[in-house]
């Protein structure tokens, strides 16, 4: 399960981010049609997967990290992947209070509706918009870390990590 969810949440992401850059600029008065739809229907779905893969690590046991690892390389390993966690929580509420700010529905699924995270014109929400945008850019430099760190394991190190993911 921890296997499956890690790439779809990959798979989403590459989508999410493809829409992101792709969708047109947002100004105030725009309706959420088009990509910007599918970006905050992309966006909760993303959420939803990464909370059932929260209640997923909370409640089984991760695998070791693998001994062929000193220990500051271990913590930095697991500073990453809690960090990983984080900021995929983080970005879908932060993308959604914006939404709410604008006045924008949000659909999980395209079906079920969620509440708004903030009122239609809140100054804060429309900022968090910005927040949103900045925090996707410290994502992709974690991320990067995070293959860098998969690359060490099979190039570098030799073990049986990145299989174990596989
Ligand atoms: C992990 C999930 C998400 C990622 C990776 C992501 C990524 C991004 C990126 C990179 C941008 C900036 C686009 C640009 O440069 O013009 C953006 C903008 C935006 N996203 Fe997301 N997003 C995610 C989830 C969501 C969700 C769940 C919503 C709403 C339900 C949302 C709503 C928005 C809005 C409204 C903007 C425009 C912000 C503004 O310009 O003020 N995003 N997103
Ligand atoms: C969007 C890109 C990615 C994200 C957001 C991401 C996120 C994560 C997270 C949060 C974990 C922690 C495991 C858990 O607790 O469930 C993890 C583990 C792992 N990821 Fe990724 N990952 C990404 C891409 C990749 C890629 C491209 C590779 C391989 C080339 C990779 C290889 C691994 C491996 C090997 C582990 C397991 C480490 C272990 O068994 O201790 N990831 N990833």
């Amino acid at each position: 399960m921890a296997r499956l969810l890690h790439w779809i949440v990959v798979m989403l992401l590459i989508v999410q981010f493809t829409i992101a850059w792709s969708m047109p600029d947002i100004h105030g008065g725009m309706r959420p049609v088009g990509l910007i739809g599918w970006h905050l229907s992309f966006g909760a779905a993303i959420l939803a997967v990464m909370l059932l893969r929260l209640v997923w690590r909370l409640t089984h046991r991760e695998p070791a990290a693998p001994d062929t690892l000193s220990v500051p390389l271990k913590r930095l390993s697991r500073g990453t992947h809690v960090l990983l966690y984080t900021l995929l929580l983080a970005l879908p509420f932060l993308g959604w209070a914006n939404a709410s700010a604008r006045g924008w529905p949000v659909r999980l699924f395209g079906a079920i509706p969620l509440p708004p995270l903030s009122t239609t014109g809140s100054r804060l929400g429309l900022w968090l918009g910005d927040v949103h945008g900045t925090v996707a850019i410290v994502l992709l430099a974690v991320i990067a870390l995070h293959v860098a760190g998969a690359m060490y394991h099979l190039l570098i190190v030799r073990d049986r990590t990145v299989q174990r993911m596989l």
